[in-house]
C-alpha cells in the first residue's frame, strides 16, 4: 500500500464540507467517490448488515427521538453537551442513545453526548429537516422494501403505469393511492409538503440556471398573468421568481395552483401571488399566461396521464407568446447521479411513474404539440429546465 493507513485516516478526519467553500458540484463528486471507497472497503457481510439490518433500527430510533421532541428541545436549549440523565429529562422518558452508532450524536465521554449539525437540524423546526424522517415513516417506506418486490411479483413484473395500482397502495394501511391518502389525512399531506419544501429549497433553484429574464423580455400582455406555477405546492418556486423580479411584477400576475390540501399549507406574498385550487387533469382556467411551470410534476405521472395535463395546458397557451417550463429530471445517457437513479425507482414505487431521458421528453412533448426550445441543465446534475412552446399549428 502506497499511503499508510494512519495517513488515510488523518486525511479523512480532516476533510469536511467546509473545505469545498460552497463548491457543491465538487462536494457531491467527492461524496460519490467516498461512498465508492466505503463500498470497496466493506466486506459483503458489512454491507448487508448496514443495508438490511442497521438502517431499520436507526430510522426507528431517529423517529422516536423526533416523537419525543428530543432534538427540538436540544436545539431550543442551545445544543450543548448533555449527560444521559439530562437527555432522559429532555425526553421525559428513558433514552437509549443508539444514534451514536451512525454519528447522529457524538459520544464525548462516558454517558456524555453532543449533537451533530445533522441532529441539531432535525430539531430546528424552521429548517423542515425532520420532515425527511417523518415522510420516510409516513410515506416512503411503502414505495420500497418488500412492498415493491411483492407488487412487481403480483403484477408479473410488467412496467407499472397505473397510479391507482402501486407498491405504495399495497403497503399503506388504508390501501389507497398516494394523493388520496394525503388528501384524507392532513398530517400526511403536511409531512409530504414540508419534505418537498425542504427538498426544493436544497436543490439548485430553477432561477439560478434558467435565465428567467426571458419571461419578461417581450411585450407582456397586461390582460394575462406572467407565470402560473402548476402543482406548485407551498409556493417556493414562484416566490423565487417574485424575489428576482419584484419591481417588474404587477400585482396578481403570479398564480400558484395546486390541490386545495396543498394550498392550505402555502406560504406566499398574498398581495403578489394569487393561490388558485386547480386539478390539472381538468381544463386550465388561466388563459394566455406568459409561462406555465411544472416542477417535479410530470415525473409523478405516466405518459398517458402526462399527455392529458399537457394538452389542457396547450389549449390555454397563446401561440408564439406562452412558454412551457418543465423543471424535472432529464436522465443522461450514462452516469445518472444517485439522486436521479434513486428518484426513478421511488417514483415507480409511489406512483407507478418514472424519470425520463431527453428522448422520452421529446416524444412526450411533441405528442402534445410542443417544440423544445432549450434544455437548461442544473450543474448539480439533478434537474433541468425544459423550455418549450407550442409547435407550428400546421406541423
Ligand atoms: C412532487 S410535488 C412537486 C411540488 C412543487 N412543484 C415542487 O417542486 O416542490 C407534485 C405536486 O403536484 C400536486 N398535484 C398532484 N395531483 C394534482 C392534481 N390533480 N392537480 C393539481 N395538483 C396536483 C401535489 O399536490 C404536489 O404539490
Amino acid at each position: 500500500m502506497r499511503v499508510s493507513v494512519t495517513d488515510i485516516g488523518e486525511l479523512l478526519r480532516q476533510t469536511s464540507a467546509r473545505d469545498f467553500d460552497g463548491d457543491d458540484t465538487g462536494r457531491l463528486a467527492t461524496i460519490k467517490e467516498a461512498q465508492r471507497l466505503i463500498h470497496r472497503l466493506q466486506h459483503p457481510t458489512e454491507r448487508g448488515w448496514e443495508l438490511a439490518f442497521e438502517n431499520w433500527a436507526v430510522l426507528g430510533t431517529l423517529q422516536t427521538f423526533i416523537d419525543l421532541g428530543i432534538f427540538e428541545r436540544w436545539h431550543a436549549g442551545g445544543g450543548g453537551q448533555m449527560s444521559l440523565k439530562d437527555l432522559c429529562e429532555l425526553a421525559r422518558s428513558d433514552v437509549d442513545p443508539k444514534l451514536v452508532a451512525k454519528d447522529f450524536i457524538e459520544e464525548v465521554a462516558e454517558e456524555q453526548y453532543k449533537p451533530t449539525d445533522f441532529s441539531l437540524s432535525l430539531g430546528d423546526k424552521d429548517s423542515l429537516q425532520s420532515a425527511w424522517i417523518q415522510s420516510g415513516h409516513d410515506h416512503f417506506k411503502y414505495d420500497g422494501l418488500d412492498y415493491l418486490s411483492r407488487f412487481l411479483q403480483e403484477t408479473s413484473y410488467r412496467n407499472p403505469v397505473d397510479m391507482g395500482n402501486t407498491a405504495y397502495r399495497l403497503g399503506c394501511p388504508e390501501n389507497i393511492d398516494f394523493w388520496a391518502r394525503c388528501s384524507a389525512k392532513p398530517e400526511l399531506q403536511a409531512s409530504f409538503s414540508e419534505m418537498m419544501e425542504n427538498w426544493t429549497r436544497y436543490k439548485t433553484h430553477w432561477t439560478d440556471y434558467y435565465d428567467s429574464r426571458i419571461l419578461l423580455s417581450c411585450d407582456i400582455d397586461p390582460s394575462a398573468p406572467i407565470l402560473v406555477d402548476v402543482g406548485g405546492n407551498r409556493g417556493h418556486d414562484i416566490s423565487l421568481f417574485l424575489e428576482r423580479h419584484r419591481t417588474d411584477i404587477p400585482t396578481g400576475s403570479l398564480i400558484l395552483q395546486d390541490r386545495p390540501e396543498a394550498l392550505a399549507l402555502a406560504e406566499v406574498d398574498q398581495e403578489k401571488i394569487r393561490t388558485m385550487p386547480h386539478d390539472f387533469l381538468t381544463s386550465q382556467p388561466v388563459r394566455g399566461a406568459r409561462a406555465y411551470m411544472f416542477h417535479a410534476v410530470f415525473h409523478d405521472w405516466s405518459d398517458e396521464m402526462s399527455l392529458v395535463i399537457l394538452k389542457h395546458t396547450a389549449v390555454a397557451m397563446k401561440h408564439g407568446y406562452s412558454r412551457l417550463l418543465i423543471v424535472d429530471v432529464v436522465l443522461p445517457p450514462t452516469g445518472a447521479s444517485a439522486f436521479q437513479a434513486g428518484m426513478d425507482v421511488s417514483m415507480m414505487g409511489i406512483l407507478s411513474s418514472k424519470e425520463r431521458t431527453q428522448g422520452m421528453w421529446e416524444k412526450l412533448l411533441s405528442g402534445a404539440g410542443f417544440r423544445i426550445l432549450e434544455i437548461w441543465k442544473d450543474p448539480k446534475q439533478y434537474e433541468s429546465v425544459i423550455e418549450a412552446e407550442l409547435g407550428s399549428p400546421d406541423a
